[in-house]
């Protein structure tokens, strides 16, 4: 080896030890109906286009599928329990040769798979548009022996706790800064963003990252060991007035999560968002109707109004009060505003629903964010500060997260 090759080697394994890459990563989210589940796609394995469709979840710790709907099986590993990879994973087990791992579904009954690993293939991007591929050749995730209702073969982990999570593996194998953002869709036949790593911004027009970045707001996410995400309201808002709530109800926190459809609410938090949404849009013109217990949906929804004279045209600018939620910010607190197409939902010509269910008296988290909810917002899950940052609603700057820089990439096997 010459001198210069031999500097070369040197500076560039100095360089990968002690500099940040600045590699940000892209992969498409859809909308699935009628189940309203999140999935992305990434090819996995080394056949050309073998590609897993996963749920998006914030709480699962290690991504799981049914590798059967796999195109080719031939470069799985099979880990055995001996290794490091078992090891670091808690609760594994071992069946004799191979490492185990059972964990909950948020989907439905718990699943048990052997851990596997092989090669992840997803997009670099500059921030708006997919650019070249790049492929994780140690990617861990466990083999179940079922998968959800197709066309989706599994669940990405998400979640803040331990190794595995799939933003982890990434911003680890490619030494970039420990984060991921989602910009979930709220139309089926359109698709959103899910950045992970990187200090491109996003460039979701009009905004172009750095110099036109979207306007994000700081909170922070408190005890991620739990395995979940959590921010800390401190009031709850109807057109600008709090609710009267006694105050011990909000100290567990809101947990954020990308499997639940309507944010959940703890009754008497339920209750005086409701009697005060209520008030309010009765003020505009309103008139409230019996809930709708048989709406084709999975939650019944308790509160229900005639739209009457408060009708307008365009949807995304439903003339309905405005919910916020007070959270603590870098100096004081931080509003997360939500507009009519975050808070109800149409389920006949003229009536609308309150978009919230009810948890009931003791549910074991107060409040859980859903994703009616968190739809065409930004939200960004930082776990080198464990800070989030949520933008306004996107349809409030006449964008949302399905819009892409003008020449659009080929996602044409995202629709299944
Ligand atoms: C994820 O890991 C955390 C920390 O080990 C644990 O508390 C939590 O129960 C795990 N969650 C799931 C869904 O396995």
């Amino acid at each position: 080896m010459g001198g210069l090759t031999r500097l070369i080697v040197f500076i560039s394994m100095f360089a990968s030890i002690t500099l940040m890459s600045e590699a940000q990563y892209l992969l498409p989210i859809v909308k699935h109906e009628p189940s309203k589940q999140y999935y992305t796609a990434f090819d996995i394995g080394s056949a050309e286009k073998s590609y897993a469709t996963l749920v998006l979840d914030l709480e699962t710790n290690l991504t799981w599928l049914n590798c059967r709907e796999l195109k080719s099986l031939s470069s799985l590993r099979l880990i055995t329990c001996q290794s490091s990879t078992c090891k670091s994973i808690p609760g594994s087990g071992c069946d004799g040769k191979y490492c185990l791992y059972r964990q909950p579904n948020p989907l439905g009954k718990p699943v048990t798979g052997r851990v596997v690993q092989d090669k992840a293939t997803f997009s670099t991007t500059d921030g708006g548009r997919q650019l070249s591929e790049v492929s994780l050749p140690r990617f861990t995730f466990s083999c179940a022996t079922q998968g959800l209702s197709l066309p989706i073969a599994g669940v990405l982990g998400l979640s803040p706790a331990g190794e595995f999570p799939f933003w982890r593996q990434v911003t680890r194998a490619f030494n970039v800064i420990p984060k991921f953002a989602l910009c979930l869709p709220s139309s089926v036949f359109d698709v959103g963003h899910f950045y992970v790593g990187g200090v491109n911004g996003y460039i979701i027009p009009p905004f172009t990252g750095s110099s036109n970045p979207i306007p994000m707001n700081l909170t922070p996410l408190k005890n991620i060991e739990s395995g979940k995400y959590i921010i800390s309201p401190t009031s709850i808002y109807v057109d600008g007035v709090p609710l009267s709530l006694n105050p011990s109800l909000l100290e567990g926190g809101a947990k954020l999560s990308t499997v639940v459809t309507y944010t959940v609410l703890q009754t008497d938090i339920y209750n005086a968002l409701a009697s005060a949404f209520t008030l309010k849009a009765k003020e505009i013109g309103m008139s409230e109707v019996p809930g709708m217990p048989e709406f084709p949906g999975f939650t019944p929804f308790k509160t229900c109004f005639e739209e009457g004279s408060s009708r307008r045209d365009v949807e995304e600018f439903m003339n309905v009060p405005v919910i916020e939620i007070g959270l603590p910010g870098r100096a004081g607190e931080v509003k997360w505003k939500f507009h009519g197409a975050n808070t109800v939902v149409r389920v006949l010509e003229t009536v609308i629903c309150l978009a919230f269910a009810d948890g009931g008296k003791k549910p074991t988290e107060p409040m859980v964010i859903g994703t009616h909810q968190l739809q065409d917002y930004m939200i960004e899950f930082d776990l080198s500060t464990t800070r989030m940052a949520f933008s306004d609603s996107l349809l409030s700057h006449k964008t949302s997260c399905s819009a892409w820089p003008s020449r659009r990439q080929d996602h044409s096997h995202m629709m299944l």
